[in-house]
């Protein structure tokens, strides 16, 4: 596909057909995360990926009990000591962020949905995959074939976001 069409098809799918995910769709999604730029090339993240149903349902219970019927889940970690931080400002959460989103749009290219997940219950998820405590985790996504085709939500204009040479 190309990137303006990835960019412009890619939603937030809560609805997923229960057919396993191909290993190579899989690995394709996570090159996309192994190339993504980070402070320092510190390549700050671990991706746990989850298909077992035990496991999924354990981690659905951290807060988005509909992600556990999706056939896969990507759990994003960080390694806050592999990143920077400029001021109070940690870089751990960039970086994570971007390698999130670039296998969020190679999920679209795939044919795959996913939705970006911010809100859980950090202590719980780390329970449920066993991570250990100075790691963080930051996001994650179901991951699998949409059962649903939500319409594209709103956006700001251009003119409404950017300003020219200044704040204005
Ligand atoms: C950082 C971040 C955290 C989010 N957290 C959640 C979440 O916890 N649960 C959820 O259902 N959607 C979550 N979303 C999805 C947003 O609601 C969604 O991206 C937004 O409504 C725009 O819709 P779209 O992704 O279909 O364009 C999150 C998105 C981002 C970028």
């Amino acid at each position: 596909m190309d990137f303006m069409d990835i960019v412009r098809s890619r939603r937030s799918v809560r609805k997923y057909r229960p057919d396993p995910v191909p290993q190579e769709k899989i690995e394709a999604v996570l090159e996309a995360a192994r190339l993504a730029p980070s402070w320092a090339n510190g390549q700050c993240w671990t991706f746990i990926v989850v298909t077992d149903p035990k496991v999924k349902q354990r981690v659905a219970e951290a807060g988005n009990e509909w992600i556990e019927h999706a056939p896969a889940i990507v759990v994003a970690c960080a390694d806050p000591k592999k990143s920077g931080a400029k001021g109070d400002q940690a870089y751990y959460l960039l970086d994570v962020g971007i390698a999130m989103e670039h296998l969020v749009l190679a999920a679209t290219d795939q044919g795959l949905g996913t939705c970006w997940i911010g809100w859980f219950d950090e202590q719980k998820a780390k329970a449920a995959l066993g991570v250990p405590k100075d790691i963080r985790v930051v996001a994650l996504t179901p991951l699998g074939y949409p059962d649903e085709t939500p319409e594209a939500r709103p956006r700001r204009s251009l003119d409404a976001m950017v300003c020219r040479d200044g704040w204005q």
